[in-house]
């Protein structure tokens, strides 16, 4: 045990040394421009997050990165996926951000890195890790001291993994973003100096920086630190509100720059089209300003990963899986008519006798005709041992963090009535013994069913699925998940519950179940189908209802007929030659059998 741990500190030791043999950089602020080395430095930077692309496509994607002329890329650090219990780090397989860091370095290109503990991003909790909301009296984004020291304890272990690749220790990452957009949440400066400090002492010891929309940035900058400005990209503008802020200097930093933006269910996709920012990138980079294109590449929110909006202005809103954005490597990591305007307007402005790295031709797509699907399991199949309790229990309760819950009870028949579920968060599936009568959605405020109860003992389910914690604004702060209030029936609380958390994690090895037919309830189901040729491909769930797709084991994410978005994008790296399996979870149309996959995606299609 003793030599082992020998060997480990030593591999460390090593992996450090060899991020040190690289050589340094300086990298700093000059009055107008960043200075690497002393000489001025433009960022063309793109945005792309390692969780939403596969691992093995990390390369490409990268590779695309420089074709278009990036010289630098962006990316978030989601506390969630690397402590998705507390205490218990997870730096593996696609939460491998080091490696990340290292392909960028091998393919040319500079890093800047967003560790902040809150990323917004449309991602669950905007990166806070659910079991937050499990300790007593914590509030996040602010001065708490059981947020601060959660926060902290996070901090210091990135900072092991993460300091030794900044440029000042030999490494590709320019700078470090603390915070994220805090002005358009507070403006308490102790709390943002709170940040800087942690930042420094878990080792980010480079250059370190803020970003808030133009509005917001009095409040989000802490003097002292550059204050990069998100969405504007009047030059003039950006300068000016820069040295208003600095000291009246630059260096200028756009920090997020919108080439489009992000869906959610049930409206319209989002697209603007390349002409109506081509003149504006041209301004940017001709004025000598950095830029960070929000997304140059968005891919997949797979799993249960994506966020949501709510204010009081606006209903609940959970974005969809694609997270396409409309951006100039479409969410497969093919290029754009986007992509070929920005690689023109930036090949304009590199220096003469400098030529891009010719386009990689999009990747070959393919169609499967027919996919057979049949039953494998039920909710009593898939439900492990429940807990009882007297009203219903929240996820976090449960210490479940995403997934589903199934929620039951017994009741007497004979009667009927309205079913009211206060504080549903979010989509329910209400069935009446085991047969689904109708449902419940947060989105539209539908919390209450009308009941006819058959006689005798009757049995009561809820499926409540969380589709995401709210990701932006005040209401980060009441984000418990399942049933947070009563369920009342003919105005009386219904008690005696049993819960049951399904996380549809490690999914089980499924056989068919000839019993499961005629089934009027959600259903796990299974399929298999056989390839002589891999490509990307896009699974067609238009004519089903609302559900969860794994391809050989990987979550691709959630799909809901509503719209817009209609497929689900499988990448070639997880399909294999041969036998594939498929598993669909679908909550509203059991009865469907069938599916194809389709060579192009539909994500602009409201039903
Ligand atoms: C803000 C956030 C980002 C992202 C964008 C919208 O600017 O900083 O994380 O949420 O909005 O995509």
């Amino acid at each position: 045990m003793r030599s082992f741990r020998l060997f480990f500190i030593a591999a460390i030791l090593l992996a450090g040394s060899l991020v040190s043999a690289q050589s340094k950089h300086q990298f700093t602020l000059g009055d107008k421009d960043f200075l690497l080395d002393g000489k001025p430095f433009q960022m063309i930077s793109g945005e792309l997050h390692y969780p939403r692309i596969p691992r093995e496509a990390w390369r490409d994607r990268m590779k695309m990165a420089k074709a278009m002329g990036l010289n630098t890329i962006g990316t978030y650090v989601f506390w969630n996926l690397h402590e998705p219990q507390k205490g218990q780090f997870d730096f593996s397989g696609n939460n491998d951000i080091v490696e990340f860091i290292k392909i960028a370095r091998e393919e040319g290109l500079w890093v800047i890195l967003r560790p902040s503990p809150y990323v917004c991003a449309e991602w669950e909790f905007g990166g806070y890790p659910y079991w937050l909301e499990n300790e007593d009296g914590l509030i996040v984004r602010s001065k708490n001291a059981q947020y601060l020291s959660e926060y902290e304890s996070y901090i210091k272990e990135l900072g092991k993994i993460l300091s030794p690749y900044q440029v000042n220790h030999g490494g590709n990452i320019l700078m470090v973003q603390i915070e994220n957009e805090y002005g358009s949440y507070g403006a308490d400066k102790e709390y943002l100096a709170i940040n800087q400090k942690m930042f420094k002492d878990a080792g980010f010891d480079g250059l370190l920086y803020t970003c808030d929309p133009a509005a917001d940035l009095v409040k989000g900058h802490l003097p002292g630190l550059l204050p990069a400005v998100n969405g504007l990209d009047d030059p003039a503008k950006v300068k000016e509100l820069i040295n208003q802020n600095h000291d009246g200097k630059g260096p200028y930093y756009i920090a997020e720059w919108y080439p489009a933006w992000f869906d959610w269910w049930g409206t319209k996709h989002h697209t603007v089209p390349a002409d109506q920012y081509t003149g504006k990138l041209d301004s940017v980079l001709a004025a000598g300003i950095s830029i960070n294109m929000y997304m140059f590449h968005g891919g997949t929110t797979r799993g249960f990963m994506n966020g949501a909006n709510y204010n009081d202005q606006a209903p609940y809103e959970p974005q969809i899986s694609s997270y396409d954005y409309d951006a100039p490597l479409d969410e497969a990591g093919n290029p754009t008519p986007k992509f070929v305007a920005f690689r023109n307007v930036i090949q304009k402005h590199l220096s003469a006798g400098t030529n891009l790295p010719p386009v990689p031709p999009a990747k070959p797509t393919i169609s499967i005709p027919k996919i057979e699907l049949e039953n494998v399991a039920g909710l009593n199949d898939l439900k492990p041992e429940g807990k009882s309790s007297e009203s219903p229990l929240t996820f976090e309760d449960m210490k479940l963090d995403y997934g589903f819950m199934l929620y039951r009870t017994k009741i007497e028949g004979g009667k009927s009535g309205i079913l009211k579920v206060k504080d549903l968060r979010d989509f329910a599936v209400v069935m009446i013994n085991g047969k689904t009568i109708g449902n419940l959605d947060r989105r539209t405020g539908v919390d209450s069913i009308n009941l006819k109860l058959p006689d005798g003992n009757v049995t009561l389910d809820i499926l409540v699925e969380n589709l995401g914690r709210i990701n932006f604004g005040k209401y980060l702060l009441q984000n418990k998940k399942g049933i947070v209030g009563k369920v009342i029936f003919q105005n009386s609380e219904v008690k005696n519950w049993q819960n049951f958390p399904l996380p549809l994690k490690s999914l089980g090895h499924y056989a068919a179940k000839p019993d499961l037919v005629d089934l009027n309830a959600p259903v796990m189901k299974k399929g298999t189908f056989s390839l002589s040729a891999i490509g990307d491909t896009y699974l067609d769930m238009t004519d089903w209802g609302k559900g969860v797709v794994w391809i050989n084991g990987h979550n691709l994410g959630r799909y809901w007929r509503t719209g817009p978005q209609q497929t689900l994008y499988v990448p070639r790296e997880w399909l294999h030659n041969g036998k594939n399996e498929i598993l669909v979870f679908e909550q509203l149309k059991p009865e469907n059998k069938e599916l194809s996959a389709l060579n192009k995606p539909i994500l602009d299609q409201l039903q």
